[in-house]
C-alpha cells in the first residue's frame, strides 16, 4: 500500500511517503517565522501551513517518484497539537482523500511518536517503555503492544522541551533552545551549580503508582539564580548555567524512567521526541541501559523531532489492521492515546 502521511500538529509542515514498510520521502518544511518570537504564535503557525502544505505534499510525492492518482491511502495528524494547525492537515487529506476516492486515518500525533523509533529496521518491539520528551511533551508510556499504551508518568507543568526553550531566553540563546543550551553546555561544567530536581510524591500505592515530572520549579531556580547576578559574572558563568540544567533536566528523566524500569521491567527503552536529540541525555540513557540491562532505541535526529515519516509507520499499522476514519474525522487538541 502506498500511503501519503501528513503532519501540521505544530510548527513543522511536513509529508511523508511509504509502501509498505519502505519509507519513500519524508518532507519537512520548519516555520522560521516563530524565532522572532523566541517561541511558537499559533495563528502564524496556521498560516504558514496554509501555505506550505501543497509544495510539501507535492515534493514528497516527487522524492518518492510518484503521482497523485498512483496514492492508495491518506493518513493525517488528528491531535493532540493546536487546533489551527491541525485543521490544516485534516482538511487537505480529507480533501485529497475524497478526489483520490481511497481511504482516510487520522492518527495521534503521541502514538506517531512511540512508532518513530521503528521507522527503520531494527527498532523495538512491544511490550517496551517509551520516553517521549518534546516541546509540547513528557509522557513516559508502556506499550504493552502496538494499539495498547499506559501513560506511566507525565509532566505536571512545563514539557522537557519548554523547559530547554524557557532556560534559552533566559541566557539571551535564539529559538529553540534545546540546541543552543546543548552546544553551549558542553563548554560549561555540569556539577558548578546545584539546581534542584524535583522530587514529587509518586508513590500512590504500588499498582497505580505514578511517575510524572515537573520542570518549572527548575527552569525558575535558574531565572533566579541569573537574576541575582552581575552582567558581567553571567558570562562567565553561561555555560555553566547552561550545563548545571540540563544535567539536573538530564538528572530528573534518567531516574524515573529508572523507577518506572523496576516496576515495568521491559526488555527495551525508546527515546522520542525533540529532546531526545540531545546527545549527553542520550549518553546517561545508554548508562542507564547498561545498568538495568534493557536495550536503548532512539531515532535518528530526523525522526526525533516532528515529521510525517512517523506518522506513516503509526497509519500503516493501523490501515493493516482494517481501520479507517470518516471523512467528517475533526482535530482533537486532546491526548487521545
Ligand atoms: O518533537 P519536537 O520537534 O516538537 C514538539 O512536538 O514539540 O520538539 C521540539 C523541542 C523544542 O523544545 C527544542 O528546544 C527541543 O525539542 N530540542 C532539544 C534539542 N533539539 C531539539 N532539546 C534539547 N537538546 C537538543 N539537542
Ligand atoms: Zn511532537
Amino acid at each position: 500500500m502506498r500511503l501519503l502521511a501528513i503532519e501540521t500538529s505544530c510548527d513543522e509542515t511536513a509529508a511523508a511517503v511509504m509502501n509498505g514498510a519502505q519509507l519513500l520521502s519524508n518532507a519537512i518544511a520548519t516555520q522560521e517565522i516563530h524565532q522572532l518570537y523566541g517561541g511558537v504564535v499559533p495563528e502564524l503557525a496556521s498560516r504558514a501551513h496554509v501555505q506550505r502544505i501543497v509544495p510539501i505534499v507535492n515534493k514528497a510525492l516527487s522524492q518518492a517518484r510518484l503521482a497523485q492518482h498512483e496514492i492508495d491511502a491518506v493518513a493525517a495528524t488528528y491531535g493532540p497539537g493546536l487546533i489551527g494547525s491541525l485543521l490544516v492537515g485534516v482538511s487537505f487529506a480529507k480533501g485529497l482523500a475524497l478526489q483520490l476516492g481511497v481511504p482516510l486515518l487520522g492518527v495521534n500525533h503521541l502514538e506517531g511518536h512511540l512508532f518513530s523509533a521503528n521507522i527503520k529496521p531494527g527498532g523495538p518491539e512491544p511490550p517496551f517503555l517509551s520516553l517521549i520528551i518534546s516541546g509540547g511533551h513528557t509522557l513516559l508510556i508502556y506499550v504493552r503492544a502496538w494499539g495498547q499504551y499506559k501513560i506511566l508518568g507525565q509532566t505536571q507543568d512545563d514539557a522537557a522541551g519548554e523547559a530547554f526553550d524557557k532556560v534559552a531566553k533566559i541566557l539571551g540563546l535564539a529559538y529553540p533552545g534545546g540546541p543552543a543550551v546543548e552546544k553551549l553546555a558542553m563548554a560549561g561544567n555540569a556539577l558548578a551549580i546545584g539546581f534542584p530536581q524535583a522530587r514529587l510524591k509518586n508513590s500512590a500505592g504500588s499498582s497505580n503508582r505514578r511517575f510524572d515530572f515537573s520542570f518549572s520549579g527548575l527552569k525558575t531556580a535558574v531565572l533566579y539564580f541569573v537574576r541575582k547576578l552581575p552582567a558581567s559574572e553571567l558570562d562567565k558563568q553561561r555555560a555553566d548555567i547552561a550545563a548545571s540544567f540540563q544535567n539536573a533536566l538530564i538528572n530528573a528523566l534518567v531516574d524515573n524512567v529508572k523507577l518506572a524500569h523496576e516496576q515495568f521491567p521491559a526488555r527495551a527503552v525508546a527515546l522520542a521526541g525533540g529532546v531526545a536529540c540531545n546527545r549527553t541525555l542520550r549518553q546517561a540513557f545508554a548508562r542507564l541501559s547498561e545498568q538495568r540491562e534493557f536495550a536503548l532505541h532512539f531515532p535518528e535526529p530526523i525522526f526525533c523531532t516532528d515529521n510525517a515519516a512517523m506518522i506513516a509507520r503509526a497509519a500503516q499499522f493501523h490501515l493493516a489492521n482494517g481501520k479507517r476514519s470518516p471523512l467528517s474525522l475533526a482535530p482533537d487538541p486532546g491526548l487521545g492515546l
